[in-house]
């Protein structure tokens, strides 16, 4: 009997290594030689950039600084998140023990220094001189960055989170040589815009139906409906953003469209709550083009309810 039990046990542990096989957590790193380039404007690209797309997990509000946080994305049964000290602390800033291109292949890849998969960073169609501009701020002396030596928490991830991240993501090829796009064609920089900042990684039908190189090809790409947690940890959904009337944004106004997303505010006043982020730091030019690339999606009727379970 006992040694019938250690057979399946045995055979059990086999079958689990042999599933592991194919999720590795740890992946190349990179040996280039990039140095980063300071060639105005880069620092008020890269702080809009930085403000952006890592303030939501990065930005302190308590110390008002890039410091790092605890984060409620996980499910609890999989670990907690807590995100990076940005700042030029000594002890627990993060940045400054990169090199620049240790930081390039973290933003393209989701590949930290050490070699772990941090799918939260993954931005493989994010332009190459954005990425410049992005460590340009980050090695600068803005007050958001001064020095705060604290320590935002130790991210826990076990072996389910773990394997839930790798079935759900994997690192995308290096994806070297992204040209910035025509930042006067409104369609082609908001498609651009909302690839990198991420706003389909909420927007769309399926947080399991991700594609961080083809956007476009994600589950029900913009129709709304992927379950998130507000700052209470209370369930939400994100809405349709395609131009439907009744579902979507078809409605909005482009003056109607920048207060949503720069102040949190939507057209019929209401206050928009976290996770939603406020994108204050967006410029006209950038919002409108967000607006026209979103209008110019084929309009389709999903109804979602961002705060009814
Ligand atoms: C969706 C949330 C999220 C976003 C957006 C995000 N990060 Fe992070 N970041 C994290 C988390 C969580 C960690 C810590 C991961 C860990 O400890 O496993 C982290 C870690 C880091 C680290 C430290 C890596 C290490 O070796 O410890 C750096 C540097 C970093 N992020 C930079 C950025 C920059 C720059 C941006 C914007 C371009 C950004 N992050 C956007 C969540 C995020
Ligand atoms: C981290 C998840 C997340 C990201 C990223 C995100 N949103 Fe949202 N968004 C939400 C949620 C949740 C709501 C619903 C908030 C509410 O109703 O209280 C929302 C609401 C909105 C609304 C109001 C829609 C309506 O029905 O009136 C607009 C417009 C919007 N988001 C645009 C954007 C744009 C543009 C981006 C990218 C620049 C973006 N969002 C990024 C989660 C997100």
């Amino acid at each position: 009997m006992i040694t019938h039990n250690r057979k399946k046990l045995l055979v059990t542990g086999i079958l689990i290594m042999i599933g592991c096989w194919g999720c590795r957590f740890y992946f190349d790193t990179t040996r280039e030689s990039f140095i980063s380039k300071k060639i105005p404007p880069s620092f008020e690209r890269g702080m809009i950039l930085v403000y952006t797309i890592c303030a939501g997990c990065h930005f302190d509000h308590t110390s008002s600084k890039f410091s790092g946080k605890s984060l409620n994305d996980l499910p609890a049964i999989a670990g907690h998140l807590y995100s990076a000290n940005l700042t030029h602390a000594a002890t627990y800033g993060r940045p400054d023990k990169y090199t620049d291109a240790e930081l390039f292949y973290l933003l393209k890849r989701g590949i930290a220094k050490n070699g772990r998969f941090m799918p939260y960073m993954m931005k493989p169609m994010m332009a190459d001189e954005d990425i410049n501009d992005i460590i340009v701020y980050l090695r600068s002396n803005d007050a958001a960055l001064t020095a705060d030596d604290t320590n935002p928490g130790k991210t826990r991830i076990n072996l389910i989170g773990k394997m839930g991240i790798r079935f759900l993501m994997r690192p995308t090829p290096y994806n070297k040589g992204v040209a910035r796009p025509d930042e006067n064609n409104p369609v082609a920089y908001g498609r651009y815009l909302v690839g990198i900042i991420g706003c389909y990684h909420c927007h769309s039908r399926k947080a399991t139906g991700l594609d961080f190189f083809h956007p476009e090809n994600t589950k029900g790409y913009l129709q709304g409906g992927i379950k998130l947690k507000d700052s209470k940890g209370k369930r939400i959904y994100a809405p349709n953003l395609t131009p439907d009337k009744e579902t979507g944004i078809g409605n909005y106004t482009m003056q109607g469209f920048r207060d949503a997303v720069r102040k949190g505010i939507s057209p019929s006043e209401v206050v928009l709550s976290p996770p939603m982020g406020k994108f204050d730091k967006l410029t006209d030019k950038q919002v409108d083009a967000i607006y026209a690339y979103l209008q110019s999606l084929p309009p389709v009727k999903h109804g979602v309810s961002p705060h009814v379970e």
